[in-house]
């Protein structure tokens, strides 16, 4: 989705916005631009493409020495991409640029057009600037602005804003969409997320709805609409600017992917004590999370994959139902929510739109709610009732490959401690798998790793595909369905999850010659099963590539045409060495078609808009 990058200080501004949009680029975008506030004067450069292009733009064009200005990446939802729709745009007296959608912008349009506005673009945003404009013009006060424009749109925003009689100050609000602002000795900043600003500071704000940032240069002063000053809270993020760069690595997904066995220690280790899970003062543990007669797990894509994950575990360790949603549809189905229920929302960016109201409407209906976020300070952080934060610290490319391990990893040891709490457990049992989750699994992880080679040469072969099926049984069924994901979204290979036993109810009209199948075994009980779908596809032709764990291809005969053997040494566990065999499948595939891994056509990282 958009990014926003805004600058003021005593350096140059143009190469820090463009340093601050680059750091966005993995967000998708279609095109980019920056406005530079200089002398009582906003200039402005915009242009559809790459950075690159817009930074050949920069330097044929004469630019003021300016100090101050914003930068901005769009992807595109009104209008097209183009230079006149990119951001910033422009109005007689301001410079904007925005993350989110006015839903209202064609009635603001149209009275705005009778106070003689002139609109050139076919956006939304526009009409925000010229909004602002009109009560700036009014009332010559930018906060009282700022605050009358935010409370006639409908919709979501995240506003940046220089004013041209204004020097050097920025100008922050928002609703509903996120946006930081921070403050170095020598510069005052504005971002859209942390990774946009780590060059300068690890240290940011949180803007509340409502509240207007007033960023100078080492000063943030934040307002409310009567101009009072009110405090917000300081995060701080232990990510570092090498850890939002490729380190050596080809692109960040793999990179991402090798980070998994560290992220998985990380997020498991400190959430035990004495060998069983405690998540300390942040979410409930065992005997708050046995009172719960239902739980709901709510998310959007591969979020909701991990869901799916923990449904399993907590089902077949606590013995509690579990319901997983996708997040759009949850929000306007109106859920049967009962007062003994919790509902758990999974996110890697905190800030998915459709989980953040799937999240408002639980709260407004009273239920309970956990976050289980890794972006800290985000908003589906801040807005449940408690938080687990998965530690993978910042995931760039927009296929999400360690957030997901580590969201099932949280979901696992939620499962152990409901089950803990309910009595279906044994605390040796607990323990037992405490110990495999923080020992065993990055272990064998680390080993996956290490085919990674073997695993490329094996999605070599299947790069020339065009459709392909993923089959599994039980939790394999589950983790099909992400693989099958990951593979679509970065290869633009066409693939479906089937749970193995479904095919003959249908989708085995189309596998024919040569059609290619991945099937997944981990679970030793169901593991004749898949057989049997393997051979029901085999005897149709199909071209079958077999995921299997070491023991189990030990001791069955699986007909297939390409193995990939894995270690899992603990069995229930096998779900964490398989994800990374299957991102990696999918990663090779893509990079061996030549594609843009990290930054897949049409999908933004963070999906702010609904
Ligand atoms: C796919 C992917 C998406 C996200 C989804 C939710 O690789 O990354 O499907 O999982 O957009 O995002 P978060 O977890 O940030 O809420």
């Amino acid at each position: 989705m958009c990014g926003i990058i805004g600058y003021t200080g005593e350096q140059k501004a143009a190469p820090i916005l463009i340093e601050g949009l680059s750091a966005l680029e993995y967000r998708g975008y279609d095109s980019s631009g920056v406005a530079l506030l200089a002398d009582g004067e906003i200039t402005a450069v915009k242009s559809k493409g790459r950075i690159a292009v817009l930074e050949e733009k920069l330097e044929n064009t004469k630019l003021p020495e300016a100090t101050c200005g914003i930068g901005h990446t769009r992807w595109a939802t009104h209008g097209e991409p183009s230079d006149i729709n990119a951001h910033p745009h422009l109005s007689s007296s301001l410079a904007l640029v925005h993350n989110g959608i006015i839903e209202n912008y064609r009635a603001i349009e149209n009275h705005l057009s009778l106070s003689g506005y002139d609109f050139v673009s076919q956006t939304d945003t526009e009409a925000a600037a010229h909004l602002i404009d009109f009560y700036y013009q009014k009332t010559n006060d930018p906060v009282e602005a700022l605050c009358s424009a935010a409370d006639e749109m409908r919709g979501s925003f995240a506003f940046g804003v220089v004013f041209a009689n204004i020097p050097d100050t920025i100008y922050a609000i928002r609703k509903d969409s996120p946006l930081i602002v921070a403050a170095t000795g020598s510069a005052g900043l504005i971002a859209s997320d942390i990774t946009a600003i780590l060059a300068h500071t690890n240290k940011y704000f949180r803007i509340d709805e409502g509240i207007v940032a007033v960023v100078k240069k080492g000063e943030i002063n934040f307002l409310d609409r009567e101009g009072k000053k009110v405090a917000q809270n300081e995060e701080t993020v232990d990510w570092t600017v090498s850890r939002a760069q490729k380190s050596g690595f080809s692109h960040f997904m793999q990179k991402e992917i090798f980070e998994e066995p560290d992220a998985i220690r990380k997020t498991v280790t400190p959430r035990l004590l004495s060998g069983i899970p405690d998540f300390g003062n942040d979410a409930p543990n065992g005997e708050t999370l046995a009172k719960f007669d239902r739980i709901h797990i709510v998310a959007c894509g591969t979020a909701m994959h991990a869901g799916l994950i923990g449904k399993a575990f907590t089902e077949r360790l606590a013995r509690v139902p579990v319901n997983v949603e996708i997040a759009s549809e949850f929000r306007y189905r109106d859920p049967i929510l009962g007062e003994n229920d919790l509902v758990i929302l999974l996110s890697q960016s905190g800030e998915t739109a459709d989980t953040l109201a799937a999240l408002r409407h639980a709260k407004a209906r009273g239920t309970a709610t956990l976050a289980i976020v890794n972006v800290i300070g985000s908003s589906v952080a801040r807005e449940a009732d408690s938080v687990i934060y998965t530690l993978a610290g910042p995931e760039i490319a927009v296929a999400s490959t360690k957030a997901y391990s580590v969201q099932c990893a949280v979901l696992v040891l939620l499962a152990v401690s409901t089950a803990l709490g309910r009595g279906q457990m044994s605390q040796a049992d607990a323990e037992d798998i405490c110990r495999a989750m923080s020992e065993n699994v990055p272990d064998d992880v680390a080993a996956v790793l290490k085919m990674s080679d073997d695993i490329c040469k094996v999605a070599k072969k299947y790069t020339g595909c065009e459709d392909l099926f993923y089959i599994g049984r039980g939790i394999d069924a589950d983790m099909c369905t992400e693989g099958s994901l990951k593979l679509k979204e970065i290869s633009y290979i066409h693939s479906e999850a089937y749970a193995a036993g479904e095919l003959k109810h249908g989708t085995i009209s189309l596998v024919t010659e040569g059609v290619p199948v991945v099937a997944l075994i981990t679970e030793r009980a169901l593991c004749e099963k898949v057989i049997s779908a393997i051979r029901e596809v085999k005897s149709r032709g199909a071209r079958v590539l077999c995921i299997v764990t070491d023991d189990i291809a030990e001791d069955f005969d699986i007909p297939c045409d390409d193995m990939i053997r894995f270690p899992a040494s603990v069995p229930e566990l096998a779900l964490f060495s398989a994800a990374s065999v299957l991102q990696l499948f999918a990663y090779h595939a893509a990079s061996a078609r030549g594609l843009d891994v990290d930054k897949p056509r049409n999908l933004a990282k963070s999906v702010t808009v609904e």
